[in-house]
């Protein structure tokens, strides 16, 4: 399909706004030629993901841009960095990457974007409006926007999300377009208990199956029998956008496109039906914890590999399809000594500081256990003048703004065994950080940095 470009797309791709917006215009319209677009769309707000350090070529990428007068035509807010900008020295960065970090940080701050430094902009004054356009780079936030919002963006990849803000344009194609919107799985939850849906780890849990089942589909969940907060449907859209590559979930009666299943379908019928059950869940909770070894597990006690076939360390298959298989059942990390607990993926709220504030009150870490929220300065600013910040320095933790622990080299290597609320953290950190993992509630991350060693409370979920 040939791509139709207004006139003002052609002034811009003809260098009549300069140079850098030419160079964007021409990586957007090939873009949209791969995409197959019939046009651009004005966009209305952008959020740009290319902001974290990862190398020399987007440095350069940026600093071009910048050193050729780009300005971003959109309000477009900022992505986590590769550094916390005042706070790195304290860990383990090196400093040569906190300078180069640093620069890509100002090279997207001379192009006019909105330094909120955080994956969570749609906890932020910055938060779009049911059905505006908008190009946002950031998986769980392009989850969220599109999901719990009803703004419209792909999935922007990184580079060309910092295009679409200087043109103020997008390729009109996915969930941009109404009728990409429409349901495609339903998942019925099928018998979960109320006090299971009601635990903190429920909405990471069902992401990370949800991800798995539906990973570039749109999914739409039915049988919710508790109203989930805000900070649930994060947790959620992170997850999924995880596991699989989810950018937009329905929840029936609760999500904006979805008030019945119906409107969610669009009148259409789902391609699949799909139930979750108690067994469902319990397995891919399990899989967000690695076993002694560092393997994430299956239901059996066989470690999984990403694509959910069981292996061993010597990397002998040990599933159905028929190869060798391997009777061991080894113990997971519950038990084990832990040196870190990580919350805030994606970037902790004010609700949830206020959650963890009194669950520290009284108690401190035990020494050896490094305790980390990782938050946005505006966020980390409001939890400090709510009186939530106290009792986590009192506790022994730490606040680190602007990045996370997957986004910059900031762990000593000394972190064997991590723990986390997060099915994302929990997802990526085996892989990333090279570390063991366990997922857990918020109050099982707190005992266990209190303890010294990874304790979860199973009982509701394996009784
Ligand atoms: Fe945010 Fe880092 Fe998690 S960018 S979503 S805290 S991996």
């Amino acid at each position: 399909m040939a791509l139709r470009l207004s006139k003002h797309d052609q002034s811009l791709l003809d260098g009549q706004a300069g140079p850098a917006a030419r160079i964007a215009m021409s990586i957007l319209v090939r873009m949209a030629e791969v995409y197959g677009a019939a046009e651009l769309i004005d966009i209305t707000q952008a959020h740009i993901d290319s902001t974290i350090y990862i190398g020399e070529a987007g440095l350069e990428f940026a600093e071009r841009l910048a050193g050729l007068g780009a300005q971003v035509a959109v309000p477009s807010t900022l992505n986590v960095s590769g550094v916390d900008e005042h706070g790195w020295e304290a860990w383990a960065v090196p400093p040569e990457w906190a300078r180069k970090a640093r620069r890509q940080m100002l090279a997207y701050q001379r192009m006019g974007c909105i330094p909120t430094w955080t994956c969570a902009p749609y906890q932020t004054q910055f938060k779009p409006a049911f059905g505006q356009q908008i190009a946002w780079g950031e998986s769980n936030a392009i989850a969220f926007a599109n999901s719990v919002l009803g703004a419209r963006t792909e999935r922007y990849p990184d580079l060309l999300d910092i295009c679409c803000a200087i043109t103020g344009r997008a390729p009109a194609v996915g969930l941009h377009l109404t009728g990409n919107r429409a349901g495609q799985v339903l998942v019925r939850l099928r018998d979960i208990p109320r006090p299971v849906q009601q635990d903190d780890t429920f909405y990471p849990v069902l992401g990370h199956w949800i991800g798995k089942i539906a990973p570039d589909r749109v999914p739409v969940v039915e049988g919710l029998a508790v109203p989930p907060t805000e900070d649930q449907l994060k947790a959620l859209g992170a997850a999924a956008a995880s596991s699989g590559a989810v950018a937009l979930f329905h929840i029936i009666g609760v999500t904006p496109e979805a008030p019945t299943r119906e409107a969610a379908f669009q009148g259409r019928p789902p391609e699949e039906i799909v139930d979750v059950t108690m067994s469902t869940l319990r397995k891919a909770r399990r899989e967000l914890t690695c076993d002694e070894r560092g393997y994430a597990t299956d239901e059996r006690g066989y470690a999984t590999d990403e694509r959910g076939y069981a292996t061993d360390e010597r990397g002998y298959a040990t599933d159905e399809r028929g190869l060798a298989t391997d009777e061991r059942g080894l113990a997971t990390a519950d038990g084990q000594a832990l040196d870190m607990v990580v919350l805030g993926c994606p970037h902790f709220s004010l609700a949830e500081f206020q959650q963890l504030a009194p669950l520290l009150e009284g108690k401190h870490a035990h020494p050896r256990v490094k305790f980390l929220v990782t938050s946005s300065r505006a966020m980390t600013r409001l939890a400090e003048q709510a009186g939530a910040l106290a009792p986590l320095k009192a506790f022994g933790g730490q606040v680190t703004v602007d990045t996370c622990v997957l986004a910059s080299p900031m762990l000593p290597l000394e972190i064997e065994t991590l723990m986390t609320n997060s099915a994302k953290c929990a997802y990526y950190a085996p892989g990333m950080l090279n570390t063991r993992v366990a997922f857990g509630s918020l109050v099982d991350c707190v005992r266990s940095a209190v303890a010294g060693r990874v304790l979860r409370e199973t009982s509701l979920w394996e009784s």
